[in-house]
């Protein structure tokens, strides 16, 4: 059985104002006892962060995410967000590379390994987000798309850091399509990402480094994924939106290591 503690995030994405995320935390933090065998992180849209930031500012089991940030801490860019802005407000996560960002924001693997750098480097944890459309699945082109996406995204990355890296494996097909990989078809990719994470890095801390799955995880697929070997956890989009079938995931990934 794998040593490493899962985790799970609540992508909330273009979703829930300041009231809204109040409702839900409120609902959601007093569903944890007093331990929790998951690290679980909720991923608030940017305004929502100081919201969010008032109930989980050290928090002992959650921490809090941003959906995106610059790789500069500061400067003429407008629109942007960097590091000591996330900081301040007791960030602790940035997801990188989501494929929404890559799809309608042009994002390239040099511009988010500039941010997985960044993000290392002001102390933040990155959540590396990777994986095939389904025009490159059906091509066969999988394990080249997560490779190059790899390769790129971790460029630079210090061994001494690396192990803090969280990789999220998200089938761009399965992204709020209702359409999940089977546990077959993620623990095949996760297998294949870990064996690159070890070329790239090493076997020790490639053993080391979380994989969540992503794309249409629910209550009543998370056990199954949860299971397979190297499914480290989730990003979960749609249904991290309700406290309750959010929690039934985070129960889901704390179980599968108990
Ligand atoms: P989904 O989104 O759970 O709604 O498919 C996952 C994600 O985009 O991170």
């Amino acid at each position: 059985m794998s040593t490493r503690r899962p985790i799970v995030a609540a992508n909330w994405k273009m979703n829930k104002t300041r009231p809204e995320a109040a409702e839900f935390l409120r609902a959601f933090l007093p569903m944890f006892g007093t331990s929790c065998a998951s690290d679980v992180v909720i991923v608030p849209p940017f305004t929502s962060i100081p919201k969010a930031s008032e109930f989980l500012q050290g928090h002992p089991l959650v921490g809090l995410g941003a959906q995106n940030m610059h790789p500069k801490a500061n400067g003429a860019y407008t629109g942007e967000i960097g590091a000591p802005f996330l900081v301040e407000l007791g960030v602790t996560h940035v997801v990188l590379g989501h494929s929404e960002r890559r799809q309608y924001f042009g994002e390239t693997d040099s511009f988010i390994n500039e941010k997985v750098l960044a993000t290392l480097a002001a102390g933040l944890t990155p959540i590396l987000c990777i994986g095939e459309t389904l025009d490159e699945r059906d091509a066969g082109k999988l394990e080249a798309v997560c490779r190059t996406q790899l390769q790129g995204g971790l460029a630079g990355v210090a061994a001494d850091q690396a192990a803090k890296v969280v990789i999220a494996y998200e089938p761009v097909w399965a992204i709020g399509t209702g359409r999940t990989a089977s546990p077959a078809q993620a623990q095949e990719a996760h297998l294949f990402v870990r064996s690159v994470l070890a070329e790239l890095l090493g076997p020790a801390l490639a053993q080391q480094i979380r994989i969540q799955y992503g794309g249409s995880m629910k209550p009543d697929n998370a056990v199954e994924l949860m299971a397979q070997p190297d499914v480290d956890g989730g990003l979960i989009g749609g249904a991290s939106l309700q406290p309750d079938t959010f929690f039934a995931i985070v129960k889901a990934a704390a179980d599968s290591v108990a």
